[in-house]
């Protein structure tokens, strides 16, 4: 008899661990970025939009068949169609063995940051302390060099954090982490906007944050952006709300939540972003330039224009140490998502034992971020992450889409909605689904293979792109297929959907 599969204690908690999973480092720095680059306010318009007809719509589909066929996304997508296991396979496997495995290392980083914040340890120049004291690059992704025993011990610390937290269960682990974790956010989050939006010249910030320039929102680009950085964000296509919503019971709500966690979510995004735009004012004022010179990308973003305005604001170090700490619950809450998304598969299919595997699965993950470590790890970390995004989720969603949109009756997971959920469903639901999240899918996936065979991505060798980013993700396949090749071990497959209890 296979063990009961676990529960939440209250749908509360399902909607704290999936907004956990969905608010990460891409809600406090990739979002303010993308919205500073394609046009501020302005950027709102194509964020919503893709919100409203491709983030949510999606959200609908993974929480419905996660909690229709209860199963994680190898076990859901086998009820569907037993040909079409792999690609649930395929989500978890690169989610979990490639971006959790550098995720991590960037929440190690921001613990390392955290600590130097109470004493501004990153001294004056905090570009030069980032990149040639603290990480050490080399010189390519080919100089791999030694392992940074302070990025190691840091990243060791949060697997075993990871550990504890999954080990313990969805409901004493995921849902009791996620129930301080989010209100903590939340909280810090608030001190640090309402602290930036003091700083003189946070007004200049403000302004170049929401200033809408509208003749930006005619280009492709920045639609492209928006839609990725949904998907992203909600952590679409990872295989991850499927399982969580495998988890709740029977009666559940899961329209309304959809709409709840998609919410929280952005708004979060948008929140942060003013704490993001009013340092950065501040600090152009402070030295007496222009917003555009101080805005820095993604990872320049945190960890060089952040530090500095931390050694020039009075207070700053305990202002960094909360940021730090807020990116460090963040990315905590989202790893942890992971972790239990591949569990739960494994768990479904070869009826391990769940704690054993946790902590092998751990050890593999912490063994894996390894190389991440690295002198040359920021090269690996960059050329990983833009293969496994923008391959890997992209075309997970389109299959999504395709094989429930077209080789399933869409009807029995909208139905599924509406009997349970007060929000009701309507066709356009359908529509979205089957013609138009697939058609922006494959647009965008077209013009990343198409800027991808132009120009070598990040000005890398034809060679480290292929060998790292290509391989990554062609070998996370070959696992999927591996995996999905084996026999069940479970009779999980065999077991009623809910649609046909009743
Ligand atoms: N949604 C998260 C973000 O915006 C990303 C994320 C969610 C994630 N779950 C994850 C990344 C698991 C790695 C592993 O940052």
């Amino acid at each position: 008899m296979a063990d009961k599969r676990s529960q939440w204690k209250s749908e509360t908690g399902f909607v704290l661990a999936a907004v956990g999973s969905a608010i990460g480092l891409g809600n406090i720095w990739r979002f303010s970025y993308m919205a500073y680059e394609n046009g501020g306010g302005a950027f709102l318009i194509p964020y919503l939009v893709a919100l409203l007809t491709a983030g949510i719509p999606l959200l609908l589909l993974e929480f419905a068949i996660g909690h229709e066929r209860i199963g994680s996304a190898p076990l859901a997508y086998s009820k569907i169609n037993k040909n079409w296991e792999w690609l649930g396979w395929w989500a978890v496997t690169f989610v979990m063995f490639g971006i959790v495995l550098y995720y991590v290392v960037i929440i190690a980083w921001c613990l390392n940051f955290f600590l130097l914040s109470f004493n501004l340890g990153w001294g004056g120049d905090p570009n030069n302390y980032f990149f040639k004291k603290f990480l050490m690059v080399s010189k390519g992704p080919s100089a791999i060099g030694e392992i940074r025993t302070r990025i190691f011990f840091a990243v060791a610390f949060i697997w075993v954090l990871n550990w504890i937290i999954v080990y313990r269960g969805v409901e004493k682990g995921i849902e009791i982490a996620n129930r301080v974790f989010m209100p903590l956010l939340f909280i810090l989050t608030a001190v640090l906007v309402f602290w930036a939006l003091s700083l003189k010249g946070a007004g200049e910030g403000i302004k170049a944050y929401l200033t809408p320039d509208f003749s930006k929102i005619t280009k492709p680009k920045v639609w492209i952006d928006a839609y990725s950085q949904i998907f992203f964000t909600l952590s679409l296509g990872f295989g991850i709300m499927i399982a969580y919503a495998s988890y709740l019971p029977e009666k559940s709500n899961i329209s309304r939540n959809a709409y709840i966690i998609a919410f929280l979510n952005s708004g979060y995004s948008i929140f942060a972003g003013f704490a993001t735009f009013s340092i950065l004012g501040y600090m152009a004022s402070a030295q007496g330039v222009k917003i555009s010179e101080v805005v820095s990308q993604s990872i320049g973003l945190a960890f060089v224009a952040y530090p500095k305005a931390m050694s020039l604001i009075p207070g700053g170090s305990i202002f960094g140490a909360i940021f730090f700490f807020c990116l460090v619950v963040a990315g905590l809450s989202s790893s942890i998502s992971i972790i239990e998304a591949f569990i739960s598969a494994m768990v479904d299919k070869f009826g391990y034992r769940r704690k054993p595997l946790i902590t092998a699965v751990s050890v593999l993950g912490f063994m894996g971020s390894v190389i991440f470590t690295t002198n040359g790890g920021l090269y690996w970390l960059d050329i990983v992450d833009h293969f496994l995004t923008h391959y890997g989720l992209v075309i997970v969603g389109i299959f999504e889409c395709i094989l429930v949109g077209w080789f399933f009756k869409l009807e029995v997971i909208r139905r599924h909605i509406n009997r349970i959920s007060s929000i009701k469903v309507g066709v356009l639901w359908s529509f979205l689904i089957r013609y138009f999240v697939p058609v922006i899918l494959i647009i965008i996936l077209l013009g990343d293979l198409y800027n991808e065979i132009s120009k070598p991505y990040g000005g890398y060798t034809w060679t480290s792109l292929i060998l790292i980013g290509r391989d990554w993700v062609l070998a996370t396949l070959a696992a999927a297929f591996v995996f999905a090749s084996r026999p069940w071990r479970t009779e999980k497959r065999n077991e009623k959907n809910r649609e046909s209890i009743v």
